[in-house]
C-alpha cells in the first residue's frame, strides 16, 4: 500500500470497510485489519491441525508470492497464461460489438496486468470514462492499480482488498450499475470441487439481468503438458510453493525451515486436477509463536496446498448451465488447450 495514502471514511451502512482515497481516480476499501490478520492465523493452525494437514491457495499471493506467480505466467511450461492471452486477443474485435459505454469492469483477482489491459482497451474504444473495480486480497493491488492509471488517462480505479467472495458482495451492495465480471486464469479450477458450484451460484446470485461474466477455463489435456506446467524445469512453482511456509514464518512468527520442505505436484488423471502439495523430508516439529502452536510432521507427511481443476467442454457447459448461466460465447485456441466463455444470467 502507497505511503501518501490516508484514512478518509468508513462505508456507511458497512462498518467492516475503511476508505482509502489516494485521488479522484484512485480508492481503496479494506476490511479493519484485524478481519484479514484473523482468517489467515484460523485457517492456518485449522488447516494444520487435520489428519490431512492443508492451507488453503489463497494464501499464496502476498507481495512475494503474486510475483512468483507473475513468474509462473512467464515460463514456457505454462501454457495457461500466454493461451488465455491469445485468446482474449483474438476476440478484442468481438468484444467491443458485444460491450457498451456502460460496462463497469469488476475483476475477480487483480490479475496479470496483461489480460486486464486487452479488457480494458477493448473498453478505451468505446467508453469515455473506464470504471475498474478489481477484487484482490492482496496489497499487490494497490500496486498494478497505480502502474495502470498511467496508461489510461480515463481511468478510474476502485480496489477492494478482501476474499472474492466478500468482494462480490461488496459490489452487489455498492450500486445498480451494470458490471462485466471477469474472472480470468482458470482461477476457478482452484476452488475445492464441492465450493467451485457455490462460487458459481454465487457470482449468478450477485449478477443483474444486464451483467456479463467473461471467465478463463483450462482444459483436460496429455499429463505430460499438465505435469510440466505445475513441476516446471527452473523450479518457480517449487518457490511459488514453498513461500507459503516463508509467510507463515513472517506473518505468524513460525520457524519452518524451506530446506526441510519439497514441492510435489502431478495430474490426478482420475480426478481430472492437478495435486500440489509440500512434503516433509524428514520428522519434525514446526512452532507457530503468535499462536503458540506446534505442528508436528511425519518424514513424507503432505501438506495439501492447491487443486487445479481442469475440463471438458460438456462439464463447462453443465456447470454453468446448473448454476443458472445462459453461455452466449464460447472460444478456444487452436490447441483447444483452453476456453474464454462470457455468460449471463438466465
Ligand atoms: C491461479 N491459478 C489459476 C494457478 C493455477 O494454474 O492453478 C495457480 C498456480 N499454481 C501453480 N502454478 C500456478
Amino acid at each position: 500500500m502507497p505511503s501518501q495514502f490516508y484514512y478518509l471514511s468508513i462505508l456507511e451502512k458497512n462498518l467492516r470497510y475503511k476508505k482509502y482515497v489516494i485521488d479522484k481516480k484512485l480508492c481503496y476499501f479494506k476490511p479493519h485489519a484485524t478481519k484479514i490478520e484473523k482468517s489467515f492465523s484460523e485457517e492456518v493452525i485449522f488447516g494444520l491441525g487435520l489428519k490431512k494437514k492443508m492451507i488453503q491457495p489463497k494464501f499464496f499471493y502476498d507481495i512475494r508470492g503474486s510475483d512468483l506467480f507473475d513468474k509462473i505466467c512467464a515460463l514456457s511450461e505454462y501454457y495457461l497464461a500466454r493461451t488465455e492471452i491469445e485468446i482474449l486477443n483474438n476476440i478484442r474485435e468481438e468484444l467491443t460489438m458485444i460491450l457498451d459505454s456502460e460496462y463497469r469492469l469488476v475483476e475477480l483477482g487483480s490479475g496479470s496486468a496483461t489480460k486486464t489491459r486487452i479488457i480494458l482497451d477493448v473498453l478505451d474504444k468505446i467508453q469515455s470514462k473506464i470504471e475498474y473495480f478489481p477484487i484482490d486480497i492482496s496489497d499487490i493491488l494497490a500496486e498494478s492499480s497505480e502502474i495502470l492509471l498511467d496508461s489510461y488517462s480515463n481511468l478510474h480505479i476502485t480496489g477492494i482488498i478482501d476474499t472474492y467472495e466478500d468482494g462480490l458482495q461488496f459490489i452487489e451492495e455498492y450500486d445498480d450499475k451494470k458490471n462485466l465480471i471477469l474472472f480470468l486464469g482458470s482461477s476457478l479450477g482452484n476452488f475445492a470441487e464441492t465450493d467451485t458450484m457455490h462460487f458459481l451460484k454465487q457470482i449468478n446470485k450477485t449478477m443483474k439481468r444486464s451483467d456479463l461474466f467473461l471467465i478463463g477455463l483450462d482444459l483436460v489435456k496429455d499429463k505430460k503438458i499438465l505435469d510440466k506446467a505445475y513441476d516446471d524445469s527452473q523450479g518457480i512453482t517449487s518457490q511459488f510453493n514453498l513461500n507459503v511456509l516463508q509467510r507463515i514464518n513472517d506473518g505468524l512468527g513460525g520457524n519452518f525451515d524451506l530446506n526441510k520442505f519439497e514441492h510435489r505436484a502431478f495430474y490426478n488423471q482420475e480426478l481430472q486436477r492437478i495435486e500440489m502439495y509440500l512434503k516433509s523430508k524428514s520428522e519434525q516439529i514446526v512452532h507457530i509463536s503468535k499462536t503458540n502452536t506446534d505442528v508436528k510432521f511425519n518424514k513424507n507427511e503432505l501438506i495439501h496446498t492447491e487443486y487445479s481443476h481442469k475440463y471438458t467442454i460438456p462439464q463447462i457447459k453443465q456447470m454453468m448451465n446448473q448454476c443458472n448461466f445462459k453461455i452466449n460465447n464460447m472460444w478456444f485456441d487452436s490447441n483447444q488447450y483452453y476456453c474464454v466463455l462470457l455468460a449471463s444470467k438466465f
